[in-house]
């Protein structure tokens, strides 16, 4: 269970730093995401300049007490208008605040305040392994649809993709704490 000072909110640009310490974390140690160089506050900021508060594209963040322990998105699928009913969503956590929670309250939030926007599937791609990231996607209803084999290298080895799709239609779970 999580600490009860966890917080999720909107991000905003005082998080970025933090957002994007979490994420670089994951680019120089981990195969999660394909990204090889860490990302830089300005690339960071042109990132987050395809947000808002409202709409289809949104971040959250989580936070315990003052510090940002994670961060979740709803970003644009691919560039061509007939995909703009589709998002992609990601989420990434602090290494030290996985497994307590912070994730699914991330995608509680961000699933909620998607709802009543145009948006028909979300699609998140595993790189595999990832059980932590399945498990969060199977507990909010997405479905493994697609498994694409050896779709990005990485530390001088290739590494296979899951595809999960969501329909936005359906319910959230309500998380406690
Ligand atoms: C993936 C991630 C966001 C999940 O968030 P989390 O806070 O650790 O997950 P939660 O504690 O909310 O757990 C969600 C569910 O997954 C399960 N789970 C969590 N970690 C797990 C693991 N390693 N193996 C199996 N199940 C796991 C939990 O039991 C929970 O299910 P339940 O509510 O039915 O008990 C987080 O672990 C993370 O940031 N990992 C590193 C970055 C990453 O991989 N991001 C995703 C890229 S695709």
């Amino acid at each position: 269970m999580i600490h009860a000072r966890v917080h999720v909110r909107l991000a905003t640009d005082d998080d970025l730093l933090a957002i994007n310490d979490i994420y670089n974390h994951y680019v120089a140690e981990s195969h999660v995401t394909f990204d090889v160089e860490p990302v830089s506050l300005d690339a960071r900021r042109e990132w987050f300049s395809h947000y808002s508060a409202a709409g289809r594209h949104r971040v959250f963040v989580a936070s315990d007490g003052e510090r940002v322990i994670g961060f979740a998105s709803s970003s644009r699928f691919r560039p061509k208008p007939g995909y703009l009913t589709s998002v992609e969503t990601s989420v990434y956590l602090a290494p030290d605040a996985t497994g307590r929670g912070a994730g699914s309250r991330l995608y509680e939030t961000l699933f909620r305040s998607l709802e009543g926007e145009d948006l028909h599937r979300a699609y998140a791609g595993i790189a595999l392994p990832n059980p932590g990231s399945i498990a969060l996607h199977e507990k909010f209803g997405f479905k493994r649809v697609a498994h694409f084999t050896e779709q990005g290298r990485k530390f001088g080895r290739y590494w296979d993709v899951a595809w999960f799709e969501k329909a936005l239609s359906e319910s959230i779970p309500t998380v406690k704490g």
